[in-house]
């Protein structure tokens, strides 16, 4: 299988789910390094916003709508080269829901109980004294289903995810065995990419950053409330001139995923210094805003022009469908679902 791979360029692959607003976290994490890999010459790559995998979270139609417009145009403001990758919307691609129905045909039920989500939603319930399966609906239980058809539909091969999703690439590739094994060698196996170098950033209250926590720095806040949030970072009463350990601080921590390694190690001797925090803080909002103020223009005016972003995600969705409406015709054919004439 390693030596198969090994004749074939990969395809990188991966999607990002229209929920809420992107925070400075997503942005170091997963925005940033997809974004600049975007931008390499001969990259084979596929980005999509996964709205159907919104509607999992999310059954409000007008915020699910809404983070749609706001994350399409957060990533083509960081500069996203469209030219380079092909950056879609699931719902875009009707194949993509076909070929899940054929792997719910092929997926064992008892791989899906396994999943993390949706362990972890039993065990919340059964914690709470309700009926184990309160709440949760197919969607939920069989989403590594959907998952592995937006990978398998497009023969990705290498998928940037966090450390929370390597189980569904896991899982998308036992469905893609199981479907060759039936049906002939028709997907290639992906495999997860985590990237330890890239920073999981702090929140304001020094916890991991996450919507879930409340904790966030949304990304494309106007200044001065960027200024704000950056002001309510969680420190210690260390007076000014006492020195700091940057080690142990969220200021530091998230300076130093927007900083150069100079800027870095300026700033740990300024810590050294006794820098006061309220001057740590004041460098930090104007590091941040450096990086993000011509984007966050850029973002505005998408914003404000959803029909630039529309004709964009249709040309994406049109170069994706060169490739899965023909791949689809030979899945339905592989299947037994063709013509009687
Ligand atoms: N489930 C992923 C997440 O929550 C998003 C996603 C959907 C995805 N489909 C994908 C990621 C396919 C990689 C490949 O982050």
């Amino acid at each position: 299988m390693e030596t198969a791979k090994k004749n074939k360029p990969d395809t990188v692959l991966t999607g990002i789910t229209t929920t809420g607003t992107p925070h400075l976290g997503n942005y170091v994490g997963a925005i940033r390094p997809a974004i600049t890999a975007s931008q390499q010459p001969g990259v084979n790559a596929y980005y999509f916003l996964a709205d159907f995998h919104a509607l999992i979270k999310c059954q409000d139609p007008s915020k699910v709508h809404e983070s749609t417009r706001e994350i399409a145009a957060t990533w083509l403001a960081l500069g996203l080269n469209t030219d380079n990758v092909v950056f879609y919307r699931q719902s875009d691609v009707p194949e993509i829901p076909q070929l899940t129905w054929f792997l719910n045909c092929v997926a064992a039920k008892g791989l899906m109980n396994r999943a993390h989500a949706y362990k972890d939603s039993v065990q919340k319930n059964q914690e709470a004294g309700e009926d184990a399966d309160f709440g949760i609906t197919v969607g939920l239980f069989s989403y590594p289903v959907l998952m592995a058809a937006d990978i398998l539909m497009f023969n990705g091969t290498k998928v940037p995810v966090g450390k929370d999703q390597i189980q569904h690439i896991e899982m998308a590739r036992d469905i893609a065995q199981r479907f060759n094994h039936i049906y002939g060698q028709h997907f290639a196996l992906p495999e997860a990419v985590v990237d330890d170098h890239v920073a999981v950033l702090q929140g304001l209250d020094g916890r991991k950053m996450s919507k879930s926590y409340g904790n966030t720095i949304p990304l494309f806040l106007p200044e001065k409330q960027l200024k704000k949030h950056v002001n309510k970072i969680k420190t210690n009463l260390l007076e000014p001139g006492e020195p700091k350990d940057p080690d142990d601080s969220t200021v530091f921590q998230v300076w130093r995923a927007f900083a150069s390694e100079e800027q870095t190690a300026y700033m740990r001797k300024e810590f050294e210094n006794g820098i006061a925090w309220g001057e740590a803080k004041k460098q930090l909002f104007e590091l941040i805003n450096q990086e993000l103020s011509e984007p966050r223009e850029r973002y505005n005016e998408l914003m404000e022009n959803p029909a630039h972003i529309e004709r964009v995600l249709r040309e994406g969705a049109e170069k994706a469908r060169a490739y899965s409406v023909p791949f689809m015709e030979k899945l339905n054919k592989a299947v037994g679902l063709y013509s009687l004439t």
